[in-house]
């Protein structure tokens, strides 16, 4: 009987579990991450459980993780800089540290109070970007913490807000000829900075420094990747981990139906529909319509 059940848990939960975390997930800051820069500008709260990234008009700061990843589970907590946000970018990214990076980038754009933050996502393969695409969130991402999550293996790049998948960027190597990121370890960082020449409104809202200290909180700190070193080519694990598996190689069918609602009523911009920018769309972007 109890063998029963526990196959039904482990059938449920995998229905819809392509982000659901493995490890622990409410670590301090201290177990995976470092300062980057301007140190002074971050508040230790608990022990390190929360910490606050503090924007003034001297500068702004950020943090990094100590290790570099092939492949993973990466998630954080955040609360966003409430009121009058406009001008200020918080950031969350995994970057590879060369030439022609890899990258995949959450960005919240702040905004006057009472007006939307927006969510802007990123994916860089071997130096080339220009894949934006912008929503607004569903919840007031200043008034409590939600979990930001990326899953990033050999099939497919999954962003997430909470359980639902805003963003899936696949491997299309083989068949479109698109560069995947597989190769190159990335760290994550986070940064809380001023952005006012483009963030709110196309820039055309300033920050107000009146309101300064602008500040955001974190909690979580969540790693769960392939450790490897800065230069290394591939996963010493890579296939045997738990993010290989077939079930994460995909979303499934209520994933994609959770993916949808979020185009249909919160997306705001998109690469793959800017006919201005793209009068060829680029090539990924057959697959993004299939959404
Ligand atoms: C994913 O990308 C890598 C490297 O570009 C390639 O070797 C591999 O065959 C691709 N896998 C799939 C499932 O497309
Ligand atoms: C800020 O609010 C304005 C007005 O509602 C909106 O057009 C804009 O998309 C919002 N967000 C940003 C980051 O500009």
């Amino acid at each position: 009987m109890a063998a029963v059940v526990a196959l039904l848990l482990v059938v449920v939960a995998g229905g819809a579990s392509a982000a659901a975390p493995r490890k622990p997930v409410d670590v301090p800051f201290q177990k995976n991450y470092v300062p980057t820069w301007a140190s002074d500008h971050i508040r230790y709260v608990d022990g390190g459980r929360e910490v606050q990234l503090v924007l003034d008009k001297t500068t702004g700061t950020g943090f990094q993780t100590r290790g570099s990843y092939l492949f993973g589970h990466f998630s954080m907590h955040m609360k966003l800089v409430a009121g009058d946000s406009a001008g200020t970018v918080t950031a969350f990214y995994l970057s590879s540290q060369n030439s022609e990076h890899d990258e995949i980038d959450f960005e919240f754009l702040g905004n006057r109070t009472g007006q939307p933050y927006i969510l802007q996502t990123n994916v860089f393969t071997g130096g080339k970007g220009d894949r934006e695409q912008r929503i607004y969130l569903w919840f007031d991402p200043t008034k409590e913490y939600h979990s930001y999550s990326v899953l990033w293996n050999l099939y497919m790049i999954a962003f997430f807000v909470d359980d639902v998948p805003i963003r899936v960027f696949k491997n299309s190597s083989a068949d479109l000829g698109v560069r995947y990121p597989f190769s190159q370890p990335m760290k994550l960082y986070s940064s809380l900075w001023n952005a006012d020449d483009w963030a709110t409104r196309g820039g055309r809202e300033k920050t107000d420094w009146s309101r300064a200290p602008f500040v955001a909180s974190y909690r979580g700190f969540h790693v769960d990747g392939c450790e490897a070193s800065a230069e290394a080519r591939y996963c010493a694990t890579q296939g045997a981990r738990w993010w290989d598996q077939q079930e994460f190689r995909d979303l499934d069918a209520a994933q994609y139906r959770k993916l949808q609602w979020v185009r249909d009523g919160y997306t705001i911009y998109n690469y793959c529909t800017d006919r201005d920018r793209y009068q060829a769309m680029p090539p990924e972007c057959k697959r993004d319509r299939d959404v």
